[in-house]
């Protein structure tokens, strides 16, 4: 029996205020349920703060995989969402449900989440019945944005009200928000049965995403509404510099430190 938070715990978290982070290996994953995270997202924008791509469009489901992977040996009993990345879900129910099938066989995923709203929710509804959670994501879609449909702040009320019912009713457990603008992701908060889960779409919603590296300053090109709580690419810059000007200066390793190796391993 898993000890893991479950897709239904966290729809049961309507109307609460709960944080969500991105996480893509095993030592960040750790810190987060150290922080009391309990929903964890294994995201594509896995792609451009750790792949060094320029968009999410060439991850593929075998990264997916590997890094959803490394974020549950990381933690006890995080909720670990992973993203079906950018072609692995779109053109049909059986591919969907393949790739789904794969980041929890295989990526041990706890759900997944995918980009879409009335155009997607066949998919969500087929992998919902294959047995596995699903969690929605409407608003600016990181994996077509550039194609045409924008980065922009999403104000098309009619439109957006359409896809939130509509991956509710598909049976998704919860709907991302990405930059949706605040006085409609609160009515859309207020109007769905299932928590909505904000990014750049104000403070009403029910949960709040966070890209990590943004959070930690690990990455240079944040978006606006990011907030960032502390400066680690500095802080890994300033160690890094003072590793290398000792290493320069002949100051490490330090002269008479005598290592012996007993052949399990390093002693001093
Ligand atoms: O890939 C990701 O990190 C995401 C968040 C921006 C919600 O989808």
């Amino acid at each position: 029996m898993s000890r893991r938070i479950g897709a239904a715990e966290i729809a049961a978290r309507k109307g609460a205020a709960f944080p969500v982070v991105t996480a893509y290996d095993a030592p960040f994953a750790r810190c987060a349920e150290e922080a009391g995270i309990d929903v964890i997202l294994v995201g594509d924008s896995l792609g451009m703060v750790v792949l060094g791509y320029d968009s999410t469009a060439p991850v593929e489901l075998n990264d997916m995989i590997r890094h959803c992977g490394a974020a549950v040996r990381g933690t006890q009993r995080a909720h670990v969402i992973a993203d079906l990345p950018f072609g692995t879900y779109e053109a049909s129910d059986e591919l969907a449900v393949a790739s789904a099938t794969e980041l929890v066989k295989r990526g041990r995923a706890s759900s997944v989440k995918l980009e879409g709203g009335v155009n997607a929710a066949a998919r969500i509804r087929a992998i919902v019945r294959s047995g596995i959670p699903v969690c929605a994501h409407i608003g600016v879609l990181p994996q077509t944005a550039s194609l045409g449909s924008g980065f922009r702040l999403k104000r098309e009320r009619e439109r957006l009200v359409r896809d939130a019912d509509a991956v509710a009713e598909a049976g998704a457990f919860a709907v991302v928000l990405e930059m949706v603008e605040d006085t409609l992701a609160a009515e859309i908060t207020q109007r769905s049965p299932i928590p909505t889960i904000g990014i750049g779409a104000g403070p009403s919603c029910d949960g709040q995403v966070l890209v990590l590296h943004d959070l930690l300053g690990l990455y240079p090109d944040a978006p606006p509404f990011a907030k960032r709580y502390a400066n680690l690419g500095e802080a890994a810059t300033g160690a890094l510099r003072a590793y290398a000007d000792d290493v320069r200066a002949h100051a490490f390793p330090p002269a008479r430190v005598k290592i012996a190796h007993d052949g399990n391993g390093y002693r001093p």
